[in-house]
């Protein structure tokens, strides 16, 4: 039986690749933070499939504790490492550089390391999660492995610090190690703070409870890539099994504005939106209603902002045979979907 062991594996992507390798007949160790409140970080698991939950081995261990790492690894004994573990939000790196440098760089570089000191290099094979944030603002209508990268973030200088650092330690030390770019990938299981979500769940909240409140957010004009993750982590899986480079790209070669898809996403529940105003002044009016449901907070703009998106998925595509299956509409629909049944079942 492969062993598998997943550090980041309580977040979106750790959760959907669980339950992929726990369906191909993986034993899946899973690491988890120490907290005072565990339910908070297991919680999005248990209620989107509790069988996932029960079939895990769970260590404590953390991406700050080259300790924990080490122990992580003689317990799980792993075939495979996926490092999806990080703080993975680019607005708040901004408010947190230091932590996020620590967790999303240096974390990464403990994790290589006590694979070193147990002399296991040439018996794991790692995958680290590498992002379309390495990219910034590129001149260039697709991004692929030829794109050079320029970070507008601490989080994407952080992921560019530990992608560089995964191909130093597969270069000097042999070790397989394989760095999928991801673009934005989303699904009924991602964050609230991110945009698509925050969208679908506040759109769920206006039409089961009648929320009234403006739903605010910042930029509405950059755009990004956005894939559904159930099917990205099915190509971070090929890409270290099977994949014989050391980087790949997986993204869908389409992009959309922050706009449309919010219009996209109130459009499910027949809401048309128009638009008055310019810059923080410009607000989102319900065509039927009248009334004001989208405002501008510049707290959520960014100090740098990445402008656009769209990954070249071409390698993947050719050598491993992943392409992208689900659209974007198919993606928001599903996404409403899900937040409305959420938002039925806390109706007592
Ligand atoms: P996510 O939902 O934010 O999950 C992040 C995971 O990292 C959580 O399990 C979190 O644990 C864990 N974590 C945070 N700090 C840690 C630490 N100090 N030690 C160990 N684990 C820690 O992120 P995601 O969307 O699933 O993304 C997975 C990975 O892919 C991340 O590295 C992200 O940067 C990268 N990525 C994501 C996308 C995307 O569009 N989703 C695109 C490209 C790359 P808790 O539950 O305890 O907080
Ligand atoms: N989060 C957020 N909240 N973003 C907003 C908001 C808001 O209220 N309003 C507008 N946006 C804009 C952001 O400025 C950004 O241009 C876009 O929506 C997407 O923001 P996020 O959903 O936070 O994602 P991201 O693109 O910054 O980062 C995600 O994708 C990266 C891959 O490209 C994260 O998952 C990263 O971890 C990942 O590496």
């Amino acid at each position: 039986m492969k062993r598998a062991l997943i550090i980041g594996v309580t977040g979106q992507d750790g959760i959907y690749l669980a339950e992929h390798l726990l369906e191909l007949g993986y034993k899946v160790y899973g690491v988890r933070r120490p907290s005072t409140i565990p339910e908070a970080s297991q919680r999005r698991m248990k209620e989107y499939n509790n069988d996932i939950f029960e079939q895990i081995t769970w260590i404590y261990a953390d991406l700050a504790d080259g300790s924990s790492l080490r122990r992580s690894i003689e317990i799980s004994q792993p075939d495979y490492i996926y490092n999806l573990g990080a703080q993975s939000h680019v607005r708040l790196s901004f408010e947190v550089p230091e932590y996020t440098a620590d967790i999303n760089a240096v974390g990464f570089v403990r994790l290589l390391d006590a694979v070193r000191a147990l002399h296991a290099e040439k018996n794991v094979s790692i995958y680290q999660a590498s992002t379309s944030e390495m990219f910034g603002n590129s001149s260039t209508k697709y991004q692929n492995l030829s794109t050079p990268f320029n970070p507008l973030s601490p989080y994407a200088s952080a992921k560019l610090y530990a992608h560089n650092v995964g191909l130093n330690y597969a270069k000097s030390y042999g070790m397989k190690i394989r760095l999928g770019i991801l673009f934005n990938h989303e699904s009924p299981l991602r964050g609230t703070n991110f945009v698509t979500r925050k969208i679908t769940r506040a759109v769920a909240n206006r039409s089961v409870h009648g929320v009234k409140k403006a739903l605010k957010l910042g930029n509405l004009d950059s755009r990004r890539d956005w894939g559904y993750a159930k099917e990205y982590v099915q190509a971070m899986n090929l890409i270290l099994e099977k994949g014989v480079e050391s980087e790949y790209i997986v993204a869908t070669k389409s992009h959309e504005s922050v706009r449309s898809f919010l219009e996209k996403a109130y459009s499910v529940v027949g809401i048309n939106i128009s638009w008055e105003g310019k810059g923080v002044d410009e607000v989102g009016i319900c065509s039927s209603t009248g009334d004001v449901i989208i405002k501008i907070d510049p707290w959520f703009y960014r100090p740098n902002e990445l402008d656009y998106l769209c990954g070249d998925f071409s390698k993947i595509k050719h050598e491993l045979g992943w392409e992208p299956k689900t659209t974007l509409n198919e993606l928001i629909e599903l996404m409403v979907q899900s937040d409305i049944y959420k938002a039925k079942a806390t109706i007592v």
